[in-house]
């Protein structure tokens, strides 16, 4: 991953380059840039890129790989709290379905984008946020922060973006991301996630919010058990622990 590398000082988004680009471009091309100015997150949410942070985005084209954009998106989730713990000694703590956190404050976002010719997947897109050398905005300091701000030093963010990369490949990719041993990936990720089967969580979506108790947590998504006694699968949404 990253054997193509393209650059760019300011661009308007990554992920918007790779879904300009993605035909001529090989799979596993990363693109980076220093400042963006019209990034955005899942839901279309506005991306503050600020220089300093860590802006890249990366295309798979699976031939033979799993083609659930998920997938992609677990494989940097995992890479960056691996390379974050045991090169930086800073602990992160995946939040489903797919940010890292330190203590409740977001460092990190994933963003997955499939781009699909009829029903199937030609490419997928994953763009990855992480606040790194960024000061955050004193508005953002309850919900946000950095790795400058929690650890009060500078990283090298060609060196990291590399450490990231060959760790999402060495580590992963090249070992489960077969249609055979994807699902002891997904585990891994299970085991590293803030929430447990038992747990009682709140989860905040488009209709609402609602509370209930894990009974199983899978790849994409939670079965729990609601508080009228039904129990549904949720797919997407702000899942939060319940403190009682
Ligand atoms: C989220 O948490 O909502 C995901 C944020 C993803 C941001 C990254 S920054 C690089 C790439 N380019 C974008 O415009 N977005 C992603």
């Amino acid at each position: 991953i990253g054997d193509k590398l393209i650059y760019f000082d300011t661009i308007n988004s990554t992920n918007i380059f790779l879904k300009e680009h993605w035909k001529e471009l090989p799979s596993e091309t990363v693109v980076w840039a220093s400042k963006q100015t019209g990034g955005y997150g899942r839901m279309k949410r506005e991306w503050i890129s600020p220089r300093g942070g860590l802006w890249f985005s990366v295309l798979f084209k699976p031939k033979n790989r799993p083609m659930n954009p998920w997938h992609y998106v677990r494989l940097y989730t995992m890479a960056i709290k691996n390379v974050l713990s045991k090169k930086f000694k800073l602990e992160t703590v995946i939040k489903w379905p797919n940010d890292l956190l330190v203590d409740n404050k977001k460092i990190c976002g994933i963003l997955g984008e499939g781009i699909y010719t009829g029903k199937t997947v030609a490419a997928i897109i994953v763009g990855i946020g992480l606040n790194v050398n960024n000061k955050i905005p004193d508005e953002l300091k309850d919900i946000a922060t950095s790795y400058i701000e929690e650890k009060n030093k500078k990283i090298n963010l060609e060196k990291l973006l590399k450490q990231i990369n060959s760790t999402a490949y060495y580590k992963y990719y090249i070992k489960y991301f077969k249609n055979n041993t994807i699902s002891v990936f997904t585990k891994q990720w299970i085991n590293n996630l803030n929430i447990r089967n038992g747990d009682f969580i709140k989860i905040i979506s488009q209709n609402g919010e609602k509370h209930g108790k894990i009974v199983s947590i899978h790849g994409d998504y939670l079965e729990v058990l609601l508080e009228n006694g039904l129990i549904e699968n949720i797919y997407a949404g702000e899942v939060s622990l319940r403190k009682e």
